[in-house]
């Protein structure tokens, strides 16, 4: 075997060894699996209204978008999801990118000169610490959630362009960023703040709008928003909302706007028939605000140490990650889906059960995964 090979080979084995080995486990169509382990929160994959306009778009378009949109040319649903989607975000402008992965790439590089300071949040997602890389900016990791070591960072450095990058709802622990506290300590220094919000949209903020909507701060002019269309909105995709200024400098210089396939339209169709749903849902809101309460009550009983979720991510640490894995096997078995998260997902380095809430579950269904995830506990 060549050399690089055997190499690869070497380096799979030690993390057979220590547990970090990861899986492709086939998922059926239509699987009868509860669905504790998924992004769609609201329960919106599946909604007739978002299955038929995206249908029809399938058939308007055909599969792909064919080419990114400033070479090919933009769609009517790509104009009519952004239009929307900066309306209930309460941004000026909107731009839709294929992944939220690329989108926070897109931000980021935009913002951060090789002059500019970035303070990350410690616990940032791997598309925002990613976009700090290529920014090429000095990027300081943070604590998580202080803004007094955001401020001090600052203050170290005066006259300086600073951009501070936050999720609003962590994707690993479900903990809410102290996002009006970051504001006030960015807005006092002429800093830039980037937030994703990949985990609020659709559940955070009047009508869903958001974590940096419930913080009051929608449509601040040095506040930049990110999210997903892939979770409360079921679908796949990312955007970027904020000022028009800025949104038309991402359309003139953005690499992963410029340089990649638009999302389908049949995707983008079905996002925006989801976020017309999402934006009505209150009903499912509370669903998964009863859902986290009971989920908090249930394993807090069985002597587990939970924090209560912000929005709809709870996770729950295992003693190691073989413990982890096995313990959410266990679960798998009994048809209950959960996230094992090991490091190097996990930001603090142990693992854990990452539990996503979802308001498309049967209510029954619910109660009985609560009972497998504490039967099948290590
Ligand atoms: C906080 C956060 N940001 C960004 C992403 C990436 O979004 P996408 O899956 O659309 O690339 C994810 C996960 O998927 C996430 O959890």
């Amino acid at each position: 075997m060549a050399g690089w090979l055997e190499a690869l080979e070497r380096l799979a084995r030690s993390r057979a060894k220590a547990g970090l080995s990861r899986q492709l486990r086939p998922r059926a169509a239509g699987d009868q699996v509860v669905d504790l382990a998924g992004n769609d929160y609201l329960g919106l994959a599946r909604h007739p209204a978002v299955i038929a306009a995206s249908a029809k778009a399938l058939e308007g378009y055909g599969l792909g978008a064919t080419g990114s949109r400033l070479v090919r040319g933009s769609t009517d649903e790509h104009a009519a999801l952004e239009a929307d989607l900066a309306d209930w975000l309460g941004a000026e402008q909107a731009l839709v990118f294929s992944s939220g992965y690329l989108a926070n790439l897109g931000a980021i590089r935009a913002l951060a000169t090789r002059e500019t300071l970035v303070l990350s949040d410690a616990y940032n997602h791997a598309s925002l610490i990613d976009g700090c890389k290529i920014s090429g900016a000095e990027t300081v990791v943070v604590p998580h959630a202080d803004p007094d070591a955001v401020s001090a960072l600052l203050d170290a450095a005066p006259g300086r362009p600073a951009v501070v990058v936050t999720e609003s709802v962590f994707s690993v622990d479900g903990d809410v960023a102290p996002l009006a506290a970051l504001h006030e300590v960015t807005s006092a220094r002429g800093a830039l703040l980037v937030v994703d919000d990949a985990h609020a949209v659709g559940l955070l903020g009047p009508s869903g709008a958001g974590g940096v909507a419930a913080a009051r701060l929608a449509g601040a002019p040095d506040v930049v928003v990110t999210a997903t269309l892939s979770k409360s909105l079921g679908g796949a995709g990312g955007v970027v909302a904020g000022p028009a200024a800025f949104i038309r400098h991402l359309v003139d210089t953005s690499r992963t706007f410029i340089y990649d396939t638009a999302p389908p339209p049949a995707v983008v169709a079905g996002v925006h028939a989801a976020l017309r749903v999402a934006r009505h849902a209150d009903d499912r809101r509370a669903i998964l605000a009863a859902r986290a309460e009971l989920t908090v009550r249930r394993l807090r009983a069985a002597g587990f140490d939970v924090a209560k979720p912000a929005a709809a991510v709870l996770s729950v640490v295992a003693p190691g990650p073989e413990a982890a894995v096995a313990w959410a096997a266990d679960c798998r078995d009994r048809g209950v889906a959960v996230g094992c998260f090991r490091p190097p997902s996990t930001p603090d380095g142990s693992s854990r059960l990452r539990l996503t809430l979802n308001a498309g579950v049967a209510e029954a269904d619910f109660a009985r995964a609560l009972d497998v995830i504490v039967e099948c506990a290590p």
